[in-house]
């Protein structure tokens, strides 16, 4: 989506009334209307369109966020298909949910929402936002909605090189707005317009309502075109404000699986070039997932195809190696996380190292200088400051204190075919290679566990532990060799 040039000079046009710094208390109510009622076929699936997730949240609630942004006293979502789906996955207490089912156009939608909006509206001014255009911006939105405050009917426009599909916009030998024309109502000359409209509007409400009431489907498409309505407003006299986004990635709708991995990469790239703004190191910033928050810290370096999801906090000089997955953790200063390492759900201290091929689960918290190695993997544990577990290991349900070293291949048995219990080691443990632990079990404080041995009862603080083996050595033993079949003749 390009913005072209000839469309730079509509630029000039925008009726700048102040600029785009939060404003909390408008000096008109706003109320907001989404309007969520489409079919989404293009989708080809059987989720609601609004619910398929952008970067890590439903594209819905992308919208209401922005939305929540502009502090309306009322927000109504317009949905129709798969109407419960929706309102269950995105329920809020600041939401009111209105259904249009069958979607008979835009202006029906908006009909349908008018009685859910506070009071008579009278005193307000109305924002339309769609819910399949998920990465709106306050910051542009706000523009419009003080263009609305002031009488005006606003709206949001583009230039696009490739306008195929969109509304256009009709401006008269004076460059004033004097209609939109949709696509298929359009003339060939009509068609050649590179301006279009983004969908978003924003009315004093009084107004709007008024024209709303008028709207009639005479049209290509038998649809009460919520477009119509700049029309009549040009036709009663009103100013038509008409105001681009700040960037173009605002007003991508999403329409198919090919527009929904356009705008998750758009948003992926929004959210790198944050990171780097704020100093940190991505190896390739088209090749960083962030599905959710993301804080660092100082010097923070995160090599390539890494995806974050939830909420995740690294520390200053934290270390990020490839083809990590990181899910709601938070990483202490110094920690490095070398490549193909799972994490998820956990809290890791300073000057820690974890993988390469780690898997973490979550309810996990480990200290200070812990090292998780290769094919380890632990789960619902507490590590102590300093502790190794450093090759092939499984720690599950533990405790496990300060300065203690796993052996290759320790695993905690730690359940019993029916429940899971609990291992606690002490500090200063050795544990040799390939040991089981049979929960529930205790290790003692500076207890030796030798290579091989099987625990099943308790192990005194500074006891060795093993298992009464005999070793076996025979001299007459002869390796198997292998018989070669003859072949038939
Ligand atoms: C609409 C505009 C067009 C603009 C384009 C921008 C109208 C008539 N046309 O066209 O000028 O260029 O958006 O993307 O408004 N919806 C409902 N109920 C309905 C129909 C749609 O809730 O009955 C919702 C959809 O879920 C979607 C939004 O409204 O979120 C836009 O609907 P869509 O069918 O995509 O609009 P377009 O025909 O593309
Ligand atoms: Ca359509």
């Amino acid at each position: 989506m390009g913005t072209s040039r000839r469309h730079e000079k509509a630029r000039c046009l925008i009726i700048r009334l102040s600029p785009a710094v939060p404003t909390p208390f408008l000096a008109v109510p706003l109320q907001i209307i989404i309007l969520a009622a489409g079919l989404g076929k293009r989708m080809r699936s059987d989720l609601p369109k609004v619910l398929h997730p952008v970067g890590g949240k439903p594209m819905l609630v992308h919208v209401i966020d922005a939305a929540r942004l502009l502090a309306p006293s009322r927000i109504v979502v317009v949905v129709g298909h798969g109407a419960e789906r929706v309102r269950e996955q995105c329920a809020a207490d600041d939401i009111q949910w209105a259904i249009q089912d069958p979607p008979r156009g835009t202006g029906h939608a908006v009909e349908q929402a008018w009685p859910l909006l506070a009071g008579d509206g009278s005193d307000a001014s109305v924002l339309i936002l769609y819910g399949d255009v998920p990465l709106v911006e306050p910051a542009s939105l706000r523009t419009l909605v003080e263009a609305a405050e002031a009488g005006s009917l606003a709206i949001q426009t583009q230039g696009l090189d490739d306008p195929t599909g969109y509304g256009r916009v009709v401006r008269d030998v004076n460059d004033r707005v004097v209609r939109i024309v949709e696509h298929k109502d359009a003339t060939p000359e009509q068609r050649r317009i590179r301006e279009i409209y983004t969908g978003i509007m924003a009315a004093p409400s009084a107004r709007l309502a008024a024209w709303v009431k008028k709207l009639d489907s005479s049209n290509e498409q038998n649809e009460f075109y919520l477009t119509d309505v700049i029309a009549m407003a040009s036709a009663d006299g009103v100013t038509i404000a008409s105001a681009q986004p700040a960037h173009p990635r605002e007003t991508m709708g999403i329409n198919s699986k090919l527009q929904l991995a356009q705008v998750e990469r758009q948003l992926m790239q929004k959210r790198a070039d944050a990171l780097m703004e704020a100093g940190v190191t991505l190896v390739d910033p088209s090749r960083t997932d962030i599905r959710g928050e993301l804080h660092c810290g100082r010097d923070v370096a995160i090599d390539i195809n890494t995806v974050f999801a939830g909420s995740v906090r690294l520390g200053d000089r934290v270390n990020i190696g490839a083809n990590c997955v990181i899910i709601d953790c938070t990483i202490g200063p110094e920690t490095t996380i070398h490549p193909f390492t799972h994490l998820e759900g956990v809290t890791i201290g300073a000057g820690c190292a974890l993988g390469p091929y780690s898997h973490v689960h979550p309810d996990t918290t480990l200290g200070d200088g812990v090292d998780i190695g290769n094919f380890v993997e632990v789960k619902r544990s507490t590590i102590g400051n300093g502790s190794k577990a450093k090759h092939l290991s499984y720690i599950g349900d533990s405790t496990i204190g300060r300065d203690v070293n796993v052996g290759a291949g320790m695993i905690t048995c730690n359940y019993d075919g029916a429940n899971k219990h609990r291992t606690v080691i002490g500090d200063n443990v050795h544990i040799g290679s390939d040991v089981q632990l049979v929960a529930p079990v205790r290790i003692g404080a500076g207890a030796t566990v030798g290579a091989g041995t099987t625990v099943w009862k308790d192990v005194a603080d500074g006891a060795l532990v093993v298992n009464e083996k005999k070793q076996v050595a025979r001299t007459d033993w002869q390796r198997p060799v292998k018989v070669r079949k003859k072949s038939p003749d």
